[in-house]
């Protein structure tokens, strides 16, 4: 039994719990969806500032490129004391910042009544390397947009109790943000940190139900992506999951670290981990890009998945295995019988099968199986063979000898001369 090592808890323990699998649309959320009934006009404007400032709908304020260099917001009337900003000509306490260059310049902006709060704030083109975000100015808003600018560091945490239900910081240079930093964000709707050059996701309330968009941060883990889907509770939508990749990582087990893998495939390897058998490791064998394409045109990935149930005190074969699994080891188990094979669907794609010590006594169950056809190995070293049916193996053998291994040895076989001729 010297092959039979003990099995190693801590191995299984990431590949073999359920794992909660958060919701990916089919169609992703737009987070524009609810129309805020506090959107009305306050100003009286033309039909083209209308048109070009209309009103809010969804959680997430937002301020086109134009508005920045339109005329309205140079209007004297539109100026905020003490502030690089100005207000918005229609949605109510709402502010457009451009071109800032210093923060202190937004943060001294000042609330044009003292009984009511900004509500929304969006900052075009700031050039800035760092956000605080501690600094109670922010805590407010409903809606915040940093967009479009030069940020690199968010450090500090929101403060307890922020209002925040969309936090947009597309399009920058970020590569740090605070790992607790959204912690309080316990209103989270809408958090867009795509365009970016972050490698991780920072924590988020586990409470939330969250549209998250992490497109074009070509450095993101999915490391980082799989431990935030798992985490208990938490809901996400992810924007455009066809279009958002993630790096894989040799030491997180799946790929080599420099491939690249849309997140709906890494929804799909996560699928894998959830119909892992219990006490049993599941991983992706190899993956192929095939010639056709998806329903959405995206290539498909097809992988082949290995599933190693050994040592597990199995007197059976597993009930079912997760799709694409080509290569199965059940040595080091008390299993009798190999009918699985046969009458299991979930076996059908099995092509290398590892099944030393064990208790199985008969090949017949393989007679007519795809497997008796197809398989690469077959190794059923210390089991209870009597004797290798040799009609069974001889066809298969002889159309296509190659690449075909079988491993009987430490069986008590009663040998005879023609079986001994053809496994030979
Ligand atoms: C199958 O499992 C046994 C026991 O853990 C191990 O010794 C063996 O190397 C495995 N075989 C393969 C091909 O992984
Ligand atoms: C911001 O900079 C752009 C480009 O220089 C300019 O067209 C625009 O008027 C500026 N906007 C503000 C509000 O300063
Ligand atoms: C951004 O702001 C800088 C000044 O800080 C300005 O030179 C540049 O033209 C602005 N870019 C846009 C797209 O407004
Ligand atoms: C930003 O503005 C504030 C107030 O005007 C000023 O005290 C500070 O020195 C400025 N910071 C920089 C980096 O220019
Ligand atoms: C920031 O505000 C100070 C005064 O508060 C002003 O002198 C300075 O020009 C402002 N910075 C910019 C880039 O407008
Ligand atoms: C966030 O800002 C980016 C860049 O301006 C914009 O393209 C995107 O639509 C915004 N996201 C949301 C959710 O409003
Ligand atoms: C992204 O971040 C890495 C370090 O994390 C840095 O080396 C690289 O220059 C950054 N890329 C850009 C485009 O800012
Ligand atoms: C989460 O949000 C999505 C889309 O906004 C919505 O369809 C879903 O019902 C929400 N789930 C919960 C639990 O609120
Ligand atoms: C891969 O993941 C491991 C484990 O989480 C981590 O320590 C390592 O830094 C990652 N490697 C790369 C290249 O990201
Ligand atoms: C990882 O890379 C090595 C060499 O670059 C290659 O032999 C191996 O097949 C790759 N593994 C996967 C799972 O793609
Ligand atoms: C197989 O069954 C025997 C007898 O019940 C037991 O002693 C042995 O530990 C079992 N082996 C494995 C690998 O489960």
């Amino acid at each position: 039994m010297e092959n039979c090592r003990q099995v190693f808890v801590f191995a299984l323990a990431w590949f073999c719990l359920p794992m909660l699998m958060a919701r990916i649309p089919e169609e992703p959320a737009v987070p524009n969806q609810m129309v805020t009934t506090e959107s009305t006009v306050i100003a009286s404007t033309s039909a083209t500032s209308e048109l070009m400032y209309p009103p809010q709908n969804g959680p997430c304020f937002y301020a086109t490129p134009e508005m920045c260099s339109d005329s309205l917001i140079h209007d004297p009337k539109y100026q905020v004391a003490n502030c690089e900003c100005r207000l918005h000509p229609v949605i109510p306490r709402s502010l457009i910042c451009c071109n800032v260059t210093n923060l202190t310049n937004i943060t001294s902006c000042q609330e044009p009544d003292s009984s009511e709060h900004w509500k929304n704030i969006h900052v075009r083109n700031a050039s800035l390397e760092e956000l605080d975000i501690s600094n109670g100015f922010w805590k407010l808003f409903d809606s915040i947009s940093i967009t479009d600018g030069t940020l690199k560091r968010i450090t500090r945490e929101f403060t307890k109790f922020s209002a925040t239900k969309c936090f947009n910081v597309s399009n920058n240079n970020l590569n740090e943000i605070q790992p607790r930093g959204f912690k309080n964000l316990m209103q989270l709707q809408v958090l867009d940190i795509s365009y970016n050059n972050l490698s991780t996701i920072p924590n988020i309330n586990k409470e939330t139900n969250l549209t998250i968009d992490i497109r074009g941060n070509k450095d993101m883990l999915c490391k980082s992506v799989s431990e935030t889907i798992d985490k208990g509770g938490l809901e996400l939508n992810f924007v455009e999951p066809d279009k958002t990749y993630c790096l894989t990582n040799q030491t997180f087990n799946w790929f080599n670290s420099t491939d690249s893998v849309p997140l709906r495939q890494l929804y799909r390897m996560k699928q894998l981990q959830s119909e892992c058998p219990t006490d049993c490791k599941c991983e992706v064998e190899r993956m192929n890009y095939e010639q056709q394409n998806d329903e959405d045109g995206i290539p498909l990935l097809i992988f082949s998945a290995k599933v190693d149930c050994s040592n597990s005190h199995l007197t059976e074969l597993p009930e079912k295995l997760p799709a694409n699994t080509y290569s199965l080891n059940v040595s080091c188990n008390n299993i009798t019988s190999l009918s699985a094979l046969n009458v299991n669907p979930t076996y059908q794609q099995i092509i290398r099968l590892y099944a030393d010590n064990n208790q199985i006594s008969s090949l017949l169950d393989l007679e007519g199986t795809s497997f008796i056809e197809e398989f690469e190995v077959l190794s059923l070293r210390k089991n209870k063979l009597k004797s290798i049916p040799i009609y069974l193996l001889s066809n298969t053998l002889d159309k296509n000898p190659r690449g075909k291994m079988l491993y009987f040895e430490g069986n008590k076989l009663h040998c005879d001369c023609n079986s001994a001729k053809v496994l030979r």
